[in-house]
Order: C-alpha cells, then sequence, then structure tokens
C-alpha cells in the first residue's frame, strides 16, 4: 500500500487548480444509463472513484473510453441491470443505477450496500422512492430486486434531507409516467448539476437549488455533451490548506458561489479572501481564531470538509466544538489527528478542540477519504516528518494531490509499496 511521507512546516505559494467534481461525475454517469447513445463529459478528473464508476457500466454492457479529462460514454448495448456485490462493497455511489436501471429495463438488481467509515449510510430513503413510483421492492441475498412495469410519477416526501436519495429518485423520475414531486430535496450543487444534465438530456425538472423538484416525466432522452462542475470539496481543502500553513494561493478553477459557508468560517477564522469569478486567492490568518462548526446539508457546513476544517483548528488560538449533523459519527481522524500533539476531546458526538502551538509529525493512518484530506493538511503544517499509511482513500477523490500540492511548494512525496 502506498503511503505519503510530509516534511512539514513549508510554506505554500503559487496557484493550484481544482478538477471536476467527482460527486457531481459518479449520479450523471449513471444517468447515461437513461439514454441510448453516446454521452461525452468534459472535465472528468482520473479518481479511482470514476474508474470503478465505469467499471459498473462497462458490466451493465457500456462501453466506456476515457482519456485526457474526456469520458467517452456508449449506452446502446446496455442490455445486464445488475450491480454486484464486489463492485457495490467497494464503492456505495453504485446504488445510483438503481434508479436509472428501473426506468430504463423496469427491472434491477443491485447488492444491499453495508456499512462504512463514516457511518452506518441505510438506503431506506432510496428504496421508499422507487416504491411511491410503482417499484416492488424485495431484498434477498444482499441483493435490492426492484422491478415494475412502468414507473409512475409520484409525490415523495423525504422524511431527511438526502443527496443520493434525490438523485436516484430524480433519475427514475424523469421518464416516469406523470409529474413526480420530491419534497426535502437535497440542493447540494450536485445535485443542480445532475439536474441541469437530465434537463439538457430532455427532461423536464424545475426547482433546481430548491428542495422542492417538479418533473414532468418525458417519454424518452437523448445522449448529450457536458463539462462537469469544479469539485467545491477539494476547492476547500486547498484553501484550507493555505490557511493551516499561514499561506498565500490561489486556488483557480473552482466556483465560489459553491464555497459560501467555507469561505464564511475562513473569514471568522482571520483569513481574508480575494473571490473572483473562478478563482478565490487566499490570505492567510496571522493567528487563527477558533470557529465553531456544526456540518448541516446545503447551503450549510459541508460535511465533507469537517474533518479539513477540524484539522485547521488544532492550531486555533482558543477552543472551539465541531459537530457533524449529516453523519454524526464521522470523526475518525480525531484519534490521528491526535497522534500530530493536536488537543482533541470527541465525547457525545461533538469534538471540542483545544488549540495548541505546533502539530508535530508521527506516522498515522488515512481511514477514509476526508479524514485523509485532513491528515494531509495537518502533516503540511506538523514539524518534522508525518507519514500517512492507507493512501488509497484520498486517490478515491483527489488527483494526484501530492503533485498538486508539491506544485505550489509542499514537501509531499509519494511511496510506492
Ligand atoms: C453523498 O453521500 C456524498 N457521496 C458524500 O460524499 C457526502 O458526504 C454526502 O452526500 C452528504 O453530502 C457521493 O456523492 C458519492 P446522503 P450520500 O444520502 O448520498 C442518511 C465524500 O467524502 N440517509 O446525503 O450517501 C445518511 O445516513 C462522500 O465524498 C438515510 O438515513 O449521503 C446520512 O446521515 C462521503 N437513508 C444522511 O442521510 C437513506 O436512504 C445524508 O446522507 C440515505 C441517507
Amino acid at each position: 500500500m502506498d503511503k505519503f511521507i510530509i516534511n512539514g512546516g513549508k510554506k505554500l505559494s503559487g496557484t493550484i487548480k481544482v478538477s471536476g467534481a467527482k460527486n457531481a461525475i459518479l449520479p450523471i454517469m449513471t444517468a447515461t444509463l437513461l439514454a441510448k447513445g453516446k454521452t461525452i463529459l468534459h472535465n472528468v478528473p482520473y479518481l479511482n472513484d470514476i474508474k470503478m464508476m465505469a467499471h459498473l457500466l462497462r458490466v451493465i454492457g457500456a462501453r466506456v473510453d476515457f482519456a485526457d479529462e474526456v469520458m467517452e460514454i456508449d449506452t446502446t448495448h446496455c442490455s445486464f441491470f445488475e450491480a454486484p456485490y464486489e463492485l457495490v462493497s467497494k464503492m456505495r455511489a453504485s446504488i445510483w443505477v438503481l434508479g436509472p436501471l428501473l426506468a430504463r429495463f423496469g427491472e434491477a438488481k443491485v447488492s444491499f450496500p453495508g456499512g462504512c467509515a463514516i457511518g452506518t449510510r441505510p438506503v431506506d430513503l432510496h428504496l421508499k422512492a422507487m416504491e411511491a413510483m410503482g417499484a416492488k421492492i424485495d431484498i434477498e441475498h444482499g441483493y435490492i430486486f426492484a422491478k415494475c412495469e412502468k414507473l409512475k410519477g409520484a409525490k415523495i416526501e423525504f422524511e431527511k434531507v438526502s443527496v443520493g436519495a434525490t438523485a436516484n429518485a430524480l433519475m427514475a423520475a424523469v421518464t416516469a409516467e406523470g409529474v413526480t414531486e420530491i419534497i426535502n430535496a437535497a440542493t447540494e450543487p450536485e445535485i443542480s448539476s445532475l439536474i441541469d444534465f437530465l434537463n439538457i438530456m430532455g427532461a423536464k425538472i424545475s426547482g433546481k437549488s430548491t428542495s422542492h423538484l417538479i418533473i414532468q416525466g418525458v417519454e424518452r432522452l437523448n445522449p448529450v455533451a457536458m463539462n462537469m462542475i469544479p469539485d467545491r470539496i477539494e476547492a476547500g481543502t486547498f484553501l484550507i490548506a493555505g490557511a493551516i500553513t499561514k499561506s498565500r494561493i490561489t486556488v483557480d478553477r473552482c466556483c465560489p458561489e459553491h464555497l459560501q459557508a467555507l469561505i464564511e468560517k475562513l473569514t471568522e477564522v482571520g483569513c481574508d479572501l480575494n473571490i473572483k469569478e473562478n478563482s478565490i486567492e487566499l490570505i492567510p490568518a496571522e493567528h487563527i481564531r477558533p470557529v465553531d462548526v456544526t456540518a448541516v446539508p446545503h447551503p450549510g457546513f459541508p460535511t465533507d470538509l469537517q474533518a479539513q476544517f477540524l484539522a485547521l483548528m488544532t492550531l486555533s488560538e482558543g477552543e472551539c466544538k465541531i459537530k457533524d449533523t449529516v453523519f454524526p459519527d464521522r470523526f475518525m481522524h480525531v484519534a490521528e489527528l491526535n497522534r500530530l500533539d493536536a488537543n482533541i476531546i470527541l465525547e457525545n458526538g461533538v469534538a471540542t478542540v483545544k488549540g495548541v502551538e505546533s502539530l508535530s509529525g508521527a506516522e498515522v493512518m488515512a481511514t477514509d477519504l476526508r479524514a485523509s484530506a485532513a491528515l494531509v493538511l495537518a502533516g503540511l503544517a506538523a514539524n518534522g516528518q508525518t507519514i500517512i499509511s492507507r493512501i488509497y482513500h484520498i486517490d478515491r477523490g483527489y488527483e494526484q494531490i501530492e503533485k498538486k500540492l508539491s506544485e505550489i511548494g509542499a514537501d509531499i512525496q509519494r511511496v510506492l509499496a
């Protein structure tokens, strides 16, 4: 297993570029199953999760070509409607084939996703949405078997905001008979991007960026070409890299509008942000102020930046509290950050962070994608050497992070196992 070796304490400077958004691209890849023909996606990073989704689409019968950030998906000959255990167990986003397969074939067999490092993560809301549209769902031998004659428009009211369930419901509804209403829908930019993609394909979805979506079912959709949105979580991670190393950097090719909640928190921390249309320059705080954060659904502070912000708070001049209402147990990074001499106490789902003067390098282990990013950030700021193992987690969602960070002055190397 590869490792990162980071010699911390170096100042960063210059411009770092953001790649396409993994969490926007994955559902869009599954949405291509809704139309026969060739879809072209631009600005697609070479990430493990994206390669795994491409593999799943090939299993279903699609032809997928991927080079130079362009992905071509030809779904003309898809005929297999199963997402097998070995793929779903590695990547929960595979559940997103459920809606499109049901819509296209009237049948789907998808392995039931298990728990994962950030929580139990049930899929009940996905299944309830499919049932509301007339699918019959059975769970047997670890698989979800879903069947329907023709999906029918329905009123779907989610009791909890779920990005995944909103995406699945949308993809099932676009070609269903009649009108579907989704109430308490997720409003994350990745959902808005999926809505844009579906509407370009010919869907009729209104209410984008609100929690109330109305979908008028259409007969058929057409394959299209689209540019993928920038990854707000990668952009946010880089902004925090500037803040934690007290470095002036520019994060380029990002969408500042998607980063409002982080921008507000970084301003409270004492950083100055020079915001342009597609870039943000971060002027770091001399003294990092402690700032409480509670991760909530969009437009609030994103759970996918909670670990990285917590890493920043370990060097604040005071005490603050971090909570996560989206994934209340998403705190695997706490014990590892404490190995770097941070002072964090986790009690009843609240991390109390008492800022320390400095972190000191140590050997730590990546436990999930964003926890790994938090360790990289802490390692960049720590005195001495930090060795991070199990970095395959970070490769799921950050394209060559060591290369991008080295280009702005970090001393980080990948050591191949
Ligand atoms: C997506 O996961 C993202 N994954 C996650 O990013 C992100 O953390 C999450 O949304 C929240 O923003 C991808 O886009 C691939 P949810 P998802 O359904 O869709 C509960 C990363 O680091 N819930 O919005 O699985 C659930 O347990 C990842 O890139 C149910 O109870 O998240 C959680 O508490 C990790 N029943 C809450 O809802 C359900 O049927 C929100 O989860 C579904 C979800």
